[in-house]
């Protein structure tokens, strides 16, 4: 959407039409809010604003198909190691020579995924954070192998598209999530100590530190899927490090499916 919207041709790939349809259709609504507040007093150049971006947009479920005629490749698939590795290691295979490769993982590491690839010097990471039309950040991390040229396009690109890009070393959680998920992890474990309610902490953190919702709320927006795979992961990596033990609570709510405001229920329940 925002490549889109800042004048970009996009193809946005998926496993299915049906997914594609759903995402399409959110991208119209989200554009539909920004536009609302961008064009308020004028909302011909508004809708002209949608049409615009909508025609810069195509969709594809065949990636392999559509690499040929890609400079940038953003990966924003599954937090899972593997299957990511699959789908760089057949693309590599179709995109073209310059094509810089740039995987939106919130915490696997950068350099494992690159090293699927035979551009480990075209690879970098390019993380956005949620939600994306309205949060003006993008971490880009770049590897020991990360050339100059490909860290400085990645960081042109950022800011083409509106961001404001900070620079990290590919380590876990880069800046972010490495201060965020532990803090959204400490939280829930206050909460199953049972010393505060869940309702108290989201009011405690926003009012009391400042934070637009509590990291409640945050858990449910972000999914508890992606941040169980995010604390999973540095687990394994530290077992002994107390920040990144699991929680027996998110664990359960996952296991439920209660995986958020996506599935209509999280730590909190939603219409
Ligand atoms: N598309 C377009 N516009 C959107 C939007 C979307 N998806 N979501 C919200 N907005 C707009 C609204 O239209 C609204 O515009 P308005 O001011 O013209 O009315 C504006 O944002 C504010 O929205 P709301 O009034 O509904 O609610 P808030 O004032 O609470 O703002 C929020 C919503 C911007 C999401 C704010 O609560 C916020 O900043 N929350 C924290 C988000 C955060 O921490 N994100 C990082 C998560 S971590 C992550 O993503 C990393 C990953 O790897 C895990």
């Amino acid at each position: 959407q925002v490549a889109a919207a800042s004048g970009h041709t996009v193809v946005l790939v998926d496993q299915s039409d049906e997914i594609l349809k759903k995402s399409t259709k959110g991208i119209e609504e989200s554009l539909k809010r920004v536009t609302k507040k961008k064009f308020a007093d004028k909302p011909e150049a508004g809708a002209e604003f949608i049409e615009k971006t909508l025609k810069n947009l195509t969709t594809s479920t065949d990636a392999a198909a559509v690499v040929h005629s890609t400079d940038l490749v953003i990966e924003a698939i599954v937090e899972n190691m593997e299957v990511k590795n699959k789908l760089f290691t057949t693309l590599d295979k179709f995109a073209p020579e310059h094509t810089i490769f740039a995987s939106n993982t919130s915490s696997l590491q950068i350099t494992t995924l690159s090293n699927s690839t035979t551009r480990q010097d075209r690879f970098g990471g390019l993380h956005f954070f949620n939600p994306v039309p309205m949060m003006k950040l993008v971490e880009v991390i770049r590897t020991p192998m990360t050339s100059q040229k490909t860290f400085e396009s990645l960081m042109d690109f950022s800011k083409a598209v509106g961001k404001s890009p900070v620079s990290c070393n590919d380590t876990p959680g880069f800046i972010v999530n490495r201060l965020l998920v532990p803090y959204m992890m400490e939280a829930v474990r206050l909460f199953e100590r049972g010393d505060a309610s869940k309702e108290d902490i989201d009011v405690a953190m926003k009012l009391g530190a400042g934070y637009p919702m509590g990291p409640f709320e945050l858990l449910d927006y972000v999914g508890l899927d992606t941040s169980k795979y995010i604390i999973d992961g540095w687990h394994s990596l530290e077992p002994n490090n107390p920040l990144f033990a699991p929680s027996p609570l998110l664990n359960k709510l996952v296991e439920e499916k209660k995986l958020g405001k996506k599935t209509g229920e999280g730590f909190y329940k939603y219409k």
